[in-house]
């Protein structure tokens, strides 16, 4: 009897031990489930898929295939897509400390590795306030002016050569350019805002190509010329030391910070702050005025609507005698609606990316410490759940505002665009102009979208710009 006891009390032990090793693998196995998706081949991943596709045609199957949150593999790097509005706000607020920035090291090396978007925490806090604040309203609303000025002479040098075609794009680029360099120095002097752009230029040609060191390569020149950079902006930095000038632009808040130990920033991250912010400003800004232009060509009725808007303002400053004012460009709710469509349909970030600092779960599936992690921000702009037609051009759907965290155009959480009013501003800006004393007219074909890296239609939009004349001016031809 005592034997039979000790044996049953040995099975129901074992019993025991073994129903509690399949419940810790069960539990383990849940929490180790990773997304789904596919790795694709060893090494290459599904990085072929992705740079032989449409971009949009990849994420958008994959995302009908697996649902909001799918793995894969690009560059040899692991991913995890998240394209969900609960999904993106998951990686960029609720749990935003558990992932961080993430760019490739020749980037980081050529805009420099101090700059505002490679960091997190306390510097990346620091800097922000900085960067918010030379881009808040009390400081913008006093550049309207300045900003006028640069957009009547981009739009006036466009049109001073009869017949001449542009690449829009690259157009757009300049007028971008001059603003960034308004909002970070006030005013440059002319030899100083020469040089940075001419090696800024050099610069931005190589930030997207392969990084090699051998000589004459894009990527050499881009690094030679931003050895450059750092010699001017020091000459700059020098001389706005010495005058003892307290600006509010970007340079102003940078050179005035002082830390809680009253420690101060150094040359370094100044420069790398001033390029970063300009590397943030221009092609972003650029490409969706580039998209407006398009889409404002490509719709008549459009067209007239915003027309009718801005000439009233035009006419009210006495035919343009006076200038705009801040809060006439507070004012313009049609113009306003098609810069928000603009953002949506072209949506010219299409994600972002973040690295898990750990392993994190995410309504039961596991993104490995390491893992790379893009929010598809496009993917929720063109969701039908989201925006009824969601590829039709439609700036009336913002009259009504957008369910939350379904329109991130500019970001969302502790990285968000600081310079997301500045970007609208000098849009509203150059379009009252534009519409009001120009026309414009696209030659070829713009039905392709080329990725410069941003994309934008093809060949930067070929187009041909001329005055209106005074007669015609508020007529729709
Ligand atoms: C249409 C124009 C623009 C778009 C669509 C845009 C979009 C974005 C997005 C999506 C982010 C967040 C990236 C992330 O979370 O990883 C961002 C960050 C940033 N943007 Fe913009 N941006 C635009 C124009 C500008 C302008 C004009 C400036 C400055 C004058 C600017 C300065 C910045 C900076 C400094 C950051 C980094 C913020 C941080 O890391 O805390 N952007 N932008």
């Amino acid at each position: 009897m005592g034997m039979v006891l000790v044996y049953c009390f040995c099975c129901a032990l074992l019993m025991a031990i073994v129903l509690r090793e399949f419940k810790k693998r069960n539990q383990e196995k849940k929490r180790a489930n990773l997304p789904p998706g596919s790795m694709g081949w060893p090494y290459i991943g599904e990085t072929l898929q992705l740079y032989t596709q449409n971009p949009d045609i990849f994420f958008a199957s994959r995302q009908k295939r697996h649902g909001e949150i799918f793995k894969t593999s690009i560059l040899g790097c692991p991913c995890v897509m998240v394209a969900s509005p609960e999904a993106v706000r998951f990686v960029l607020v609720k749990q935003a400390c558990l992932f961080k920035p993430s760019y490739p090291p020749s980037k980081e090396k050529l805009i420099g590795p101090s700059a505002i978007f490679f960091h997190q925490g306390i510097y990346h806090n620091q800097l922000r306030k900085l960067v918010q604040a030379s881009l808040s309203f009390d400081v913008i609303r006093n550049l309207v002016p300045h900003i006028e000025a640069i957009a009547i002479s981009a739009l006036e040098s466009w049109s001073s050569t009869s017949g001449k075609v542009f690449n829009t794009f690259y157009e757009m680029k300049k007028f971008t350019f001059d603003a960034a360099v308004l909002s970070i120095f006030g005013s440059l002097d002319t030899c100083y805002g020469e040089n940075l752009k001419r090696n800024y230029y050099i610069l931005d040609k190589g930030y997207n190509s392969f990084p090699t060191h051998l000589p004459g390569t894009l990527y050499t020149k881009s690094v030679m010329a931003r050895r450059r950079l750092s010699r001017i902006l020091s000459q700059i930095i020098r001389e706005r030391k010495k005058k003892g000038l307290v600006r509010k632009d970007l340079l102003g808040f940078l050179l005035n910070f002082k830390d809680a130990n009253g420690e101060a920033l150094s040359n370094d991250q100044i420069i790398d702050n001033i390029l970063g912010v300009l590397f943030a400003a221009q092609d972003t800004t650029a490409s969706l005025l580039t998209w407006i232009l398009k889409y404002i060509h490509d719709d008549s009725k459009l067209f007239e609507a915003i027309k009718i808007e801005q000439t009233a303002i035009y006419e009210s400053n006495g035919r343009g005698k006076n200038p705009l004012t801040w809060s006439q460009t507070r004012n313009m709710p049609i113009t306003n609606r098609v810069i928000m469509e603009s953002l949506r349909l072209a949506s010219i970030i299409s994600f972002t990316f973040r690295e898990a600092t750990q392993d994190v779960e995410y309504k039961g599936f596991l993104i490995p410490k390491g893992w790379k992690v893009l929010p598809l921000f496009r993917n929720i702009h063109h969701n039908p759940d989201f925006f009824t037609d969601p590829h039709v051009f439609n700036p009336s759907r913002f009259e009504v505002v957008p369910k939350p965290n379904t329109f991130m155009p500019f970001g969302n959480g502790v990285h968000a665009c600081p310079g997301n009013e500045f970007a609208k501003l000098e849009m509203l800006i150059l379009i009252h102009h534009l519409v009001t004393k120009f026309r414009w007219e696209v030659v070829g074909s713009a039905n392709e979208v080329q990725y410069d890296p941003f994309p934008v239609p093809q060949q930067g939009l070929q187009a041909k710009f001329w005055k209106e004349s005074t007669s015609t001016a508020v007529h729709h031809l």
